[in-house]
């Protein structure tokens, strides 16, 4: 069968960036890696963050950055370490693979200047670093117009633009891979808040057990949300499309 790309309306599209958009200024957590572009500690917190909670990565990211400020920090440390540090946050692989990226980045911690490249392609290429981590790191750190997918994100961008994907299929994995790029705004800058709203979005509003869709701010364009009465429609300034 051939590739179903899904098709997005250019209007869809720009009404969900803005008002994902300016949602998320209002209403974002203030997050500790929100505060920073540092390439290391965007990926330092992104790896922690794949499988143990916000809250708990916050009782834990600063103290292990006190520990290991940089990636040379990382590479020139024991790995038993660098896993105790880890100690607390479990799935100690992760761990592990940092270890094993610091030490190939920075020649053992020889290198004490070299750092994470920028471009997805190149990050993807490190130990440890999939599709995800890559397209993190790249606009996080360095505020490239790379798309990122983790679960929460496939979550939304299924109900929002395409209900009927499977998302556990590689088919429909790969269709919210390109939903996510086809709807990247223009520039790098505005894509680092875009996939941080996405994934915050996810969080807060659209969850996986309860879809939110009363306090959602893309709700008049999702295709998912229970249809809005006329009037309501009026007042949040879009007609449905649908
Ligand atoms: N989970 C993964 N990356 C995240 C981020 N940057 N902010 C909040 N939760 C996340």
């Amino acid at each position: 069968m051939p590739e179903q790309t899904p098709v997005i309306d250019p209007k869809r599209r720009a009404a969900f960036g803005r008002r994902l958009r300016a949602w998320y200024r209002r209403n974002a957590r203030d997050l500790p890696w929100r505060r920073t572009r540092d390439a290391y500690e965007v990926l330092v917190s992104e790896l922690m963050l794949q499988q143990t909670q916000v809250s708990r990565v916050v009782t834990y990211y600063g103290e292990f950055l006190e520990r290991f400020p940089t990636l040379a920090d990382v590479a020139r440390a024991k790995p038993a370490r660098v896993m105790e540090a880890w100690e607390g946050l479990g799935y100690y692989a992760r761990a592990r693979n940092l270890h094993k990226l610091a030490h190939h980045v920075t020649d053992g911690g020889r290198a004490e200047d070299r750092t994470l490249p920028a471009d997805p392609d190149a990050l993807r290429a490190l130990p440890g670093i999939g599709a995800y981590t890559a397209g993190a790191v790249a606009s996080f750190a360095y505020e490239r117009r790379a798309p990122l997918v983790d679960t929460n994100v496939a979550r939304v961008l299924k109900r929002v633009f395409a209900p009927m994907i499977d998302v556990k299929s590689s088919r429909g994995h790969r269709a919210v891979w390109q939903i996510a790029e086809a709807i990247l705004p223009r520039t790098g800058r505005a894509t680092w808040t875009h996939n941080q709203a996405l994934m915050e979005l996810g969080a807060l509003v659209c969850t996986a057990r309860v879809a939110h869709c009363e306090r959602c701010p893309v709700r008049a364009v999702c295709r998912s949300a229970p249809k809005l009465t006329r009037r309501a429609a009026r007042t949040v300034g879009t007609t449905q499309t649908r």
